[in-house]
Parts: C-alpha cells; sequence; structure tokens
C-alpha cells in the first residue's frame, strides 16, 4: 500500500507517533522512518532531529527525509517547527500556519539539482489546501490558531541577537525558527505538498529576558497532544486526488 502522507516532527514530537521502524536507504543515506495509523490512513513518520533530538538543525539530513518521503509515495507532508514569536500579539503557546518564508540560513544543502538548473516557484510556498485543512480542523476544535505569517529561517544552533529580531520585524517576519529551510524547498522540488504548524514556544530574543533550549521543550511538550489531535483530523480530511493546490505541477 501506498503511503499518501507524511509527518515530520519537530522539537518535542520524536515519539508522537508510534509505528513499524522502516530504514529507507536514499542517495543521501539510511533514514529512520516510523510508519504507523492515524485513525485509517496509513502515514510516515520522520522525527526531524532523530528519536532522542540528538541531531541539531544544521546538521537534519533534510534531503534525505524528504527523499525518503517520497521514496515511499508521500505526496503530502505536514511539519511541525518550534519558533520564537516576533510580531505583536503571539504569545508562547499560540499556533500558527505560516504562508511565506525567509531564508536566514548560511550553509545547508538546498536542492536535490546540483547537475541541471532547476528552480523552483516559491511564490505559493506552502501547500494553501493543507493549511486550510489545518486551520479549519483547528478552529472547529476550538483551538486558537494564526491564519498565516512569515516563518524567518535562522542557521543556529545558537538564538539570535535582539538586533537580528529587529532585523528581521522590520523585514516582515512574524515568526523564527531554525528548521523550516531547506525543507519547504525540497519538499517544493519533490512536487510534494507542504504545510507546517508552528508552535510559538517563546518571545522572540530581545523580547523576554532570556530563552532556553529547556523553556522551548517544555512549550512543545505540552503542545504535543493538541498537535496529535490536529494531526489526526487533518489527515482524515486530506483528499486523495490533488486538485487544488499547484505543489505537483
Ligand atoms: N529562535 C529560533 N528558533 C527557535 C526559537 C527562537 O526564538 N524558539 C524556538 N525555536
Amino acid at each position: 500500500m501506498k503511503i499518501r502522507i507524511g509527518i515530520i516532527g519537530g522539537s518535542g514530537l520524536e515519539n508522537a507517533i508510534e509505528g513499524e521502524r522502516v530504514l529507507v536507504n536514499t542517495p543521501y543515506g539510511d533514514v529512520l522512518v516510523k510508519v504507523g495509523v492515524m485513525v485509517n490512513e496509513k502515514v510516515a513518520f520522520i522525527p526531524r532531529h532523530g528519536e532522542r533530538h540528538e541531531t541539531p538543525p544544521h546538521k537534519v539530513n533534510y534531503r534525505g527525509n524528504l527523499w525518503a518521503l517520497k521514496t515511499l509515495g508521500v505526496e503530502r507532508v505536514i511539519a511541525t517547527n518550534a519558533v520564537g514569536g516576533i510580531r505583536d500579539g503571539l504569545n508562547p503557546g499560540d499556533l500558527l500556519i505560516p504562508h511565506d518564508f525567509i531564508d536566514f540560513t548560511k550553509g545547508r544543502t538546498y536542492t536535490f539539482y546540483d547537475q541541471k538548473a532547476v528552480h523552483v516557484d516559491l511564490t505559493t510556498p506552502y501547500c494553501p489546501e493543507i493549511r486550510r485543512i489545518i486551520i479549519e480542523v483547528a478552529e472547529e476544535m476550538g483551538i486558537k490558531i494564526w491564519d498565516g505569517g512569515v516563518y524567518v529561517c535562522t542557521e543556529g544552533p545558537r538564538f539570535e541577537t535582539p538586533s537580528e529580531i529587529r532585523m528581521f520585524r522590520l523585514l516582515g517576519a512574524d515568526v523564527v525558527g531554525m528548521t523550516g529551510v531547506p525543507e519547504v524547498i525540497l519538499a517544493r522540488e519533490l512536487k510534494m505538498c507542504y504545510a507546517t504548524i508552528c508552535v510559538i514556544t517563546n518571545y522572540a530574543a530581545g523580547m523576554q529576558k532570556r530563552i532556553s533550549h529547556e523553556e522551548v521543550n517544555e512549550i512543545m511538550r505540552g503542545k504535543t497532544r493538541v498537535i496529535v489531535e490536529i494531526m489526526n483530523k487533518v489527515v482524515q480530511r486530506i483528499p486523495v486526488e490533488r486538485k487544488n493546490c499547484m505543489c505537483g505541477l
């Protein structure tokens, strides 16, 4: 059976989905995927940082992860990311579904196409259909969710400086994280739909006294259950045919 839906779980979701462990062979190395069932749908789950959160953002095998999902037949990817809130009004614990991103990473591998000039269109980087379904589901569940926002991705693994955050705010960024890029780009190169649920775990640098990894993890842990509940419903609602987006064209 083909697996249509892939989930890339960020911090806190490492063990959110149980399933059979499958090692998928890719040109970028072997990738551990957990194949599980969500309600009535088979899903392929990848904990982005490894099962024990051992891989930092700049060392994640982004190409391997996306390639492995594609190999299993996945056409639609739902991800999660921990982020800092930049825009006023965004508070720790809030969920936000970004519609666009700005890339401030520095040294990652951004493409599958090293031998050929391929320029993917990112006018609509995140799948509008999956975004809409996530937002609909959350609203029906009575969960507050922000529809749209600009995700700025930094190289990490350090947090930002207050001046960097001021710059990002001027540039129009709403949230800041370390793992959204190049994942979203690579999904598009493989013609997969991709959307992500951002969990705001802290106010960005300079907007609160200090930021700690422990604080980020604690907020994420507190949100794991609700995210899995949202995902369960989203997975059931994603249509088989991709008619309402251009991600696969
Ligand atoms: N900056 C970058 N990445 C993050 C943050 C942050 O403030 N919070 C959670 N992930």
